[in-house]
């Protein structure tokens, strides 16, 4: 095995189309998940000893006692500010610390007094101090329930599946430690006979507890079995969601019949669609939500997870559901999940809603928001592996200007390097790197490079040798460098959960180390999972070790690291003060405060640009906001019809970026007749348009971190028939987009929510009502996307070759009037790529208001200083009534304003109004 093997397997399955399943684990091979999976719900062997309970003001502990082995567990409980509920359960005294996950929360989480109602033998009551919610622990056995009210919201341990995996020394090889462990663990309390069991299993390494073999991989593991489980109810809840990376539907399924779903960052080459395998990133968040509330769990957690969930209603009809309803046998529907991980602690934070929105405020005090991009990100990027040399970027540079599609970013994929070695040029096909970077600048354009994490062992690149001497790289468990193979060939990994190693890798994207390198080269990390192409899975060995931790602790944060050190890089290149631009294929909870996250590897199939609705907006839901899936589809060659259909889908997904691999035929848009060309060309000129409605979104998921593609539920909470929508999102609260992903389709079916809502188409203006299923013919040119009535979206209509020549173009704005005459909007400007917005409030945020017949402008931030020379020219009116003057009022002046009025589509048109967009104004319809 080897690189051949690496390139066979991305070139061969590039071809045949299908994961080879194989290559990744089942629950069943992998030996913990089958352990714990084995253990059914029952009563659990955990009680809380009331008597060791102890409470500072803002944090109770507790020890919990498994009457099996009598290993005693510490259990702490915190109120977080913001509705949140901490659990934590590690080994009262571990052999040896057990891995607690840093860096992921933002900080501290602040804590909020919790006081005991009320204490006796079976348990106790906690107050949660708001709304009347109180945290009952029961004693025997050990259970956690969370009420509101008389309302039960969410259990732990209610199934009897909390287990954990304590800490012990093996027995066959290593001397007794009976006396020691067992009176640490138990303080002086009688072993069981279930213990003999429990520690005699490791004598033989039983069910893969001290080792354990993969295809021809052996995991060594030198602190045994260390995995941990427990489960959730929760009542009243039939729609669960998040957990990403999967490829599948948005609602999550029951996992009873098949694996549970699995986070363990992997690359997976060909993956299949609709199953719960593992994919490049892990985000243990899950979301519960039913038309009463919105709850999530976060299970603080970087190892190997496997996610189980269960219903009561799962498998069930409507008309079932209904005929127990009416027949009074319904019992009330409750979905129990149960998560499982290979190593660590039970971290989990409880985020208790009730809203969506607050799910998302709730995890983002937890995580951080959404990175507010450079401008420009939003645009369109041209990539495909590879551009070959230089020419080849100036021609496709000028194949946009000559077909008039403006583009924003051209990407080079690891052919661009010299033999693979990042962070270097390949010295004859891109030998003059400054001067395209240079012609690309002149355009107001920009570049990103590929810098992977696996570096190529080779005593003549700096990069290595640096790496080597200042002993960076992850070792193997024998304490020598780990190397594995993957594109360079024999590789060496650095050590990214280090941060000396980290503040190195970030240094080197400085313009004198990364050579060749100017302000508008930005930067790609792929293959960080991390992908080693001759590893188990096709990653590193879980014994590897990393400082004091072994992989298995941290690999799902190996690509979050790997991205946070880059993007730390070009920050610091610039003196701190621009915005950095890094996208990844690998994430972990708060990966969002670094940049954009892709689908990866998918296909040119219209499966595949189906699900990259739901993928992204189940990334959406936990934070990541700025995702997309390759346009065109990475394996294989589109149809034209397929190619088009997923420009137009992706030009309404947050990261929209064309991409191909390396065996595909060319697909620059133009080369699909001038017709195709047209209606490309077309689409992308639609989101140049829309780019200061994308950037304000973009600007609300960084200050508050609301998702910017939302499915239709988090805005109709209480609408039943959005809680399974997976083929229509929303961006923002205002644009309802379902994109055409059916071949040959004559005509789609959108589901515009609301019952007090109208929505208008916004290509024709034409009306239409909400809570109901239109029907809306298509043809290649349809996209169908609607404004809800009340919103006032802002777009730049000038299109021009790229999103920096458009800085300073006029707006126009796009009044959306709700069944009530009034709507509501925001202006948002700032320099669109550094940090003053941030450090020095130099940004224009506007309320933009339509009532009593007026359309007003007025400061959101009075305090902020930014001047803009774009101005307002021109202001639709979408179900307007003809007035008979329309008047301007700003600086004190009035001046009649221009206007049209269709009547039959109820739509004026304002021309020319010429206001400033920062200024104060006011438009009276008379
Ligand atoms: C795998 C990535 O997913 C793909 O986008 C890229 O083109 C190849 N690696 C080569 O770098």
């Amino acid at each position: 095995m080897g690189l051949l093997f690496g390139i066979c397997i991305y070139l061969l399955f590039g071809s045949t189309l299908a994961v080879d399943r194989g290559n990744f684990k089942t629950c069943d091979q992998s030996a913990f998940c089958k352990r714990q999976r084995a253990m059914k719900p029952g009563q659990s062997p955990y009680r809380a000893l009331l008597d060791t309970l102890e409470l500072s003001d803002s944090r109770l502990t507790l020890q919990l006692i498994n009457d099996n082995n009598k290993v005693h567990l510490l259990l702490e409980l915190y109120r977080l500010q913001g509705n949140i509920t901490r659990v934590k359960i590690n080994e009262l005294k571990p052999l040896k610390p057990r891995y607690e996950v840093p860096d992921v929360l933002v900080g501290d989480p602040s804590t909020q007094p919790l006081s005991v109602l009320s204490k006796d033998d079976n348990g106790m009551v906690l107050s949660l101090g708001a709304e009347s919610q109180r945290l009952i622990v029961s004693a025997r056995p050990f259970r956690l329930d969370i009420m509101e009210g008389p309302e039960l919201l969410l259990s732990l341990n209610s199934r009897g599946l909390l287990a954990f995996e304590h800490l012990r020394l093996r027995k066959d090889t290593q001397a007794d430690p009976e006396g020691a462990e067992v009176k640490e663990n138990t303080d002086g309390e009688e072993q069981q006979d279930e213990e003999k069991k429990e520690e005699d299993g490791g004598k033989d390494n039983e069910d893969g507890l001290w080792e354990e073999t993969f295809k021809s991989h052996t995991d060594s593991k030198p602190n045994g079995p260390t995995s941990i489980s427990l489960d959730f109810s929760l009542p009243g809840v039939e729609h669960v969601y998040g957990i990403p990376e999967h490829a599948d539907s948005l609602k999550l399924k029951t996992t009873d019949a098949g694996d549970p779903y699995r986070l363990y960052n992997l690359d997976v080459f060909q993956y299949e669609l609709y199953n719960p395998m593992a994919l490049y990133g892990s985000v243990p968040v899950m979301l519960a939500h039913n038309a009463q509330r919105t709850m999530g769990i976060f299970w603080l957690n970087a190892a190997e997870t496997w996610v189980d969930i269960s219903s009561n209603t799962a498998g069930k009809t409507v008309f079932g559901k209904m005929l127990d309803f009416v027949q009074g046998s319904s019992e009330t529907p409750q979905t129990d999940v149960r998560w499982i991980s290979e190593s660590g602690i039970i971290d989990v934070f409880i985020m208790l809603g009730p809203k969506p929105s607050d799910v998302f405020t709730q995890y983002a005090s937890l995580t951080g928001t959404q990175a507010f991009p450079p401008q420009a990100a939003l645009a369109y990027h041209q990539c495909r592996w590879n551009y070959n040399d230089q020419d080849d970027v100036k021609a496709v540079d000028q194949g946009f200007d000559e077909h008039d599609i403006p583009y924003d970013f051209i990407w080079l994929d690891i052919e661009h390097t010299d033999g693979k070695r990042y962070f270097t040029w390949d010295p004859h096909k891109f030998s003059q790197p400054k001067e395209m970077l240079q012609n690309i600048m002149d355009k107001r354009r920009k570049m990103v490079t590929i810098v992977d994490p696996h570096i190529k062992i080779d005593s003549g690149y700096k990069i290595h040798n640096e790496i080597s001497a200042k002993n960076f790289y992850v070792k193997n468990k024998d304490g020598r460098d780990y190397e594995g193979w993957c594109w360079p060939g024999n590789a060496g990994y650095p050590d990214f959960t280090n941060p000396e190693m980290r503040a190195w890798w970030a240094s080197m994207f400085a313009y004198d180390q990364y050579e060749g390198t100017l302000e508008n080269l930005y930067t790609w990390n792929d293959m960080n999972e991390p992908s080693v192409f001759n590893g188990p899975e096709v990653s590193m060995y879980k014994d590897a070790v990393h400082g004091n931790w072994e992989h298995r602790d941290v690999h799902n944060l190996y690509g979050f690291y790997v991205q946070m050190a880059t993007a730390e890089g070009l920050v610091q290149r610039s003196g701190g003060t621009e915005r950095p631009f890094v996208l990844t294929r690998s994430v972990f909870a708060g990966s969002q405060r670094f940049g954009a996250v892709w689908t990866g590897d998918n296909a040119a199939e219209w499966d595949h640009l189906k699900i990259s609705i739901p993928m992204c907006l189940s990334l959406s839901l936990v934070g990541l906001s700025f995702c997309g899936a390759d346009v065109g589809g990475f394996f294989k060659n589109p149809s034209t019809e397929l190619l088009v259909r997923w420009y137009q889908t992706g030009a309404y997904q947050p990261f929209f970026r064309a991409h191909a691999h390396l065996d595909t035929t060319r697909r620059e848009p133009w080369l699909f007749g001038p017709e195709n060309t047209a209606l490309m060309r077309d689409v992308v000129r639609q989101r140049y348009a829309l780019l200061p409605y994308w950037y304000q979104q973009f600007y609300h998921a960084y200050k508050s971190g609301q998702p910017v593609m939302r499915p239709l539920w988090v805005e109709y909470p209480k609408d039943a028939a959005t809680f399974t929508i997976d083929d229509e999102f929303l961006i923002g609260r205002d644009l309802l987009v379902h994109p055409v992903t059916e071949e040959g389709a004559r005509g789609v079916t959108a589901y515009l929510p609301g019952t007090d809502e109208v929505w208008y188409d916004v290509h024709t203006f034409q009306k239409h009502s909400g809570a109901q299923n239109l029907y809306i013919p298509v043809t290649m040119s349809s996209i169908p996307v609607f404004q809800r009535g009340g919103s006032i979206i802002p777009r730049k209509v000038r299109v021009r070759r790229s999103s920096a020549c458009m800085e300073n173009d006029p707006y126009t704005l796009y009044v959306a009037l709700s069944p009530e005459g009034i709507a509501e909007g925001e202006l948002y400007i700032d320099d669109g790529h550094t940090f003053d917005f941030q450090t020095k409030k130099q940004f224009i945020h506007r309320s933009l208001t339509f009532a009593h017949n007026s359309l007003t402008s007025r400061n959101l931030c009075p305090e902020c200083k930014f001047f803009t020379k774009s101005w307002i020219e021109k202001v639709f009116i979408l179900g307007a009534k003809k007035p008979n003057k329309v008047v301007l009022q700003t600086d004190g002046q009035a001046t009649a304003v221009e206007f049209e009025f269709d009547a039959s589509l109820a739509l004026l048109t304002l021309r020319k109004p010429g206001m400033n967009a920062g200024a104060d104004w006011t438009v009276l319809l008379q």
